[in-house]
This record gives C-alpha cells, sequence and structure tokens, in this order.
C-alpha cells in the first residue's frame, strides 16, 4: 500500500451522522493485512464490489475491533462471507493481519463509517444480518448522537437486511442496552426474536454473540452483558400483530 490510498486524517464520512474521532492512519507495525484490507477514504467501493457475487449469504459487523468475531466466524461458517466495517484503521489492520494469517478468504475489513455505509453503499435487502457488539455508549450527553442505534437507523437496517435476516446486538451498557431496545422495538420493521438469540448463543463460538475481546474482559469484570437478536419481518408480509 502507498501513501496516496491512505485515507486522510479527517476523512468526512467518519463525520456524518456524527462525528467520530477515529486515527485514520494505518500503523507502523510487521502485521500483514494482506488483500483482506480496505481503506474506504472518501469514496468507498460498494458491497457488490467487495462481496462475492455468488449467492453465498452476506453478513456485515458494524465496530468489528481487533476481529475476533470475523476470526471466529469465518472458521465456523465457510459459507458465509461477513463484510467488518471498522472506523479505526489501526484496529481494522490487526484484525485483516488475523485473517490473513488464518489464510481466510470469506471475510474482509472495511475502514469506514458502518452507518454510513450501510446507508450508501449497500444495496437493498442484501445482508443476512447485521452484527454490533459493543458498540460505544458515548455515555455524555452532548455526545448521544453519535451512538449507532438512533431512531433513524432502524430504516437503515431495514432497507439493508433482507427477509427475515437479523441483527444482533451486544452491549454491557444498560442504558444503552435500554436504548436498543427501544429504538429497535418501536421499529415496524423489526420484532424482538428471542428464540434465535438463544439458539444463536446455543451454536457456540462464530455464530452470533461469539465472544469479542471486549466481551471477554467484561465479563472478566463482572459486567451483566445484554444480548439481543431482531428479526426483520417480511416486506409483504402480514402486519405485525403487535
Ligand atoms: C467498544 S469497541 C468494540 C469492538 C468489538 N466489537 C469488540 O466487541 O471487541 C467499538 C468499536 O466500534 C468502532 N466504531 C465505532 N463507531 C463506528 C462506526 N460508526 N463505524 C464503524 N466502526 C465504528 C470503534 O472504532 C471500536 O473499534
Amino acid at each position: 500500500m502507498d501513501g496516496d490510498e491512505l485515507p486522510e486524517p479527517y476523512n468526512a464520512r467518519m463525520h456524518l451522522g456524527g462525528k467520530l474521532s477515529f486515527r485514520a492512519r494505518l500503523k507502523d507495525t510487521d502485521e500483514d493485512p494482506g488483500d483482506r484490507l480496505v481503506l474506504g477514504g472518501k469514496n468507498p467501493p460498494s458491497l457488490l464490489e467487495l462481496c462475492p457475487d455468488d449467492g453465498r449469504p452476506i453478513e456485515i459487523e458494524i465496530g468489528s475491533g481487533k476481529g475476533a468475531f470475523l476470526v471466529a466466524s469465518t472458521e465456523a461458517r465457510p459459507e458465509t462471507f461477513v463484510l467488518g466495517i471498522e472506523a479505526a484503521a489501526g484496529y481494522a489492520q490487526h484484525a485483516a493481519a488475523k485473517l490473513h494469517a488464518a489464510g481466510r478468504t470469506n471475510a474482509l475489513l472495511l475502514v469506514d463509517n458502518g452507518k454510513l455505509y450501510l446507508e450508501d453503499r449497500v444495496p437493498e435487502a442484501s445482508l443476512t444480518a447485521v452484527h454490533v457488539y459493543f458498540p460505544d455508549p458515548w455515555p455524555k450527553r452532548r455526545h448521544s448522537g453519535r451512538r449507532f442505534f438512533t431512531d433513524e437507523v432502524t430504516a437503515v437496517l431495514a432497507r439493508a437486511i433482507v427477509d427475515d435476516g437479523h441483527v444482533f446486538v451486544a452491549t454491557d451498557n444498560a442504558g444503552y442496552g435500554g436504548q436498543v431496545a427501544r429504538v429497535m422495538g418501536a421499529a415496524l420493521d423489526f420484532a424482538f426474536d428471542e428464540a434465535e438469540r438463544d439458539r444463536r448463543i446455543a451454536s457456540g463460538p462464530g455464530h452470533a454473540f461469539s465472544p469479542t475481546n471486549f466481551e471477554r474482559k467484561y465479563i472478566e469484570e463482572g459486567r451483566i452483558i445484554r444480548r439481543y437478536a431482531f428479526r426483520r419481518l417480511p416486506r409483504n408480509g402480514a402486519p405485525d400483530p403487535r
């Protein structure tokens, strides 16, 4: 990768819909991301350009961090392609290097703003799942607009996810958990799906809710983890009886 490909330090995409102050530069390290890292920059490639077009299920993970979920899921579910979108270039580089070292070709890391990417680079009804594990809670009231789960995100998710596809969320933050439940629970296009949540948890590592770095840390600290699954209701189905 030469220097011209690096995203600008202040990439405007990171600040749309709530300023995200992440370092845009890669780390000076020996870790080799191979071809598993894509720097989105100002004009990131679309989902169709990044993912295989062979009918396999495509999932997105928003905020992949150091890539624990991606590494586990690419091993457990080789038939699925997962695009991890991470705003912090150094984390994305680290996660991509782990995929590269493991020889995985069914996942990629993209440096971009996950919410914006879902909105402007993902075709309608193209994802079978969106995973969001331990999203930044932005605890200060004046920063609350930077959270991923704000009122407008439900329409963004509903457009991108196939009928009966899922959103999987985990958080240790009680206040943010309440916000996720309120925002997603009020969305007419989604329904809580506790049965699917429990089924995925029981499926073990590599499935939804596979332990991430933050989950391990929080469990060691004795924090309570809240996990949610929401099913995208069919577009032309009967109205939800709620
Ligand atoms: C608390 S960490 C959790 C990381 C990982 N999911 C885990 O559980 O270990 C939140 C991550 O989300 C990333 N992030 C925050 N907002 C984002 C956004 N809008 N798009 C993509 N990544 C985002 C941050 O850079 C950070 O790596």
